[in-house]
């Protein structure tokens, strides 16, 4: 299937409102399980002088689960839509975990924007982490340019997102799964983004084409792929 772009903001109010109020609990935790099993793998445990930051963090999903898994670190959630900061910021200060989230803050900030010379970023980063963002972004080499300018030789990264489905008869058939459990504004964006994705193939050339060899792509069942490792 051709690769169809979406726009890059979710900045629509009722469309914000849809994708917090959904929940996608299941896959976001076991992100924070991959990273975790990953950093167990390398020996690398994170503390006081490490910064982790989740790019496109949307309402705040992944920032807050990753606030409270590394409470020693300090999580700096990034996205371009004000609508979606400001909804971050509620979640925020509504959480039942509100206390544990004193290490977390964002800013509204297009990731292509973003230097690494902002106060905000005078730590290096140790973790930088992604979820569902690449499909939006319309030029890949806009996302892998961002990440390498983010990261230093210490950064673990790693980018989950949605991978393409290889025909129109199979994003119909996951259109209509979601329907079932989603709104129609939501499962709307979700075809839109399932559209937009990228494939494994798309991925892994541009990695090899790109002098980026030690980041590697895998596929996490049939509709995921996860981007990790060193840029
Ligand atoms: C599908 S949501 C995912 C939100 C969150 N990561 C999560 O897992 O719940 C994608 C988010 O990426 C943001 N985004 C897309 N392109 C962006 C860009 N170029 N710069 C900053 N944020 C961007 C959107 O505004 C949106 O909030």
């Amino acid at each position: 299937m051709e690769r169809v772009p979406e726009p890059e903001l979710m900045e629509e109010k009722e469309q914000v409102i849809s994708y917090d109020e959904a929940d996608f609990s299941e896959g976001e935790v076991n992100l924070i399980n991959q990273i975790n099993q990953y950093f167990f793998k390398k020996n690398i445990s994170l503390g006081e002088k490490d910064l982790i930051v989740d790019l496109g963090c949307g309402p705040g999903n992944i920032s807050e689960k990753l606030a409270i898994k590394w409470p020693n670190t300090q999580v700096l959630g990034i996205d371009g839509s004000k609508e979606m900061i400001l909804r971050a910021e509620f979640n925020k200060s509504i959480s039942t975990n509100q206390k544990k989230l004193k290490n977390l803050r964002y800013i509204c900030s297009d990731i292509k924007d973003i230097k690494s010379n902002n106060f905000l970023l005078k730590q290096r980063i140790s973790l930088l982490v992604s979820n569902s963002l690449i499909h939006h972004i319309t030029n890949l080499e806009d996302f892998f340019n961002t990440i390498r300018s983010l990261s230093s030789n210490v950064t673990v990264n790693f980018h989950k997102d949605l991978k393409r489905p290889l025909d129109e008869k199979s994003a119909l058939e996951l259109k209509e799964q979601c329907s079932k459990k989603y709104n129609e504004i939501l499962t709307n964006d979700y075809y839109a983004s399932l559209r937009a994705s990228y494939t494994f193939k798309e991925l892994k050339n541009f990695i090899l084409e790109n002098d980026l060899s030690s980041l590697d792509v895998f596929e996490e069942g049939e509709n995921y792929l996860i981007v990790y490792g060193n840029v």
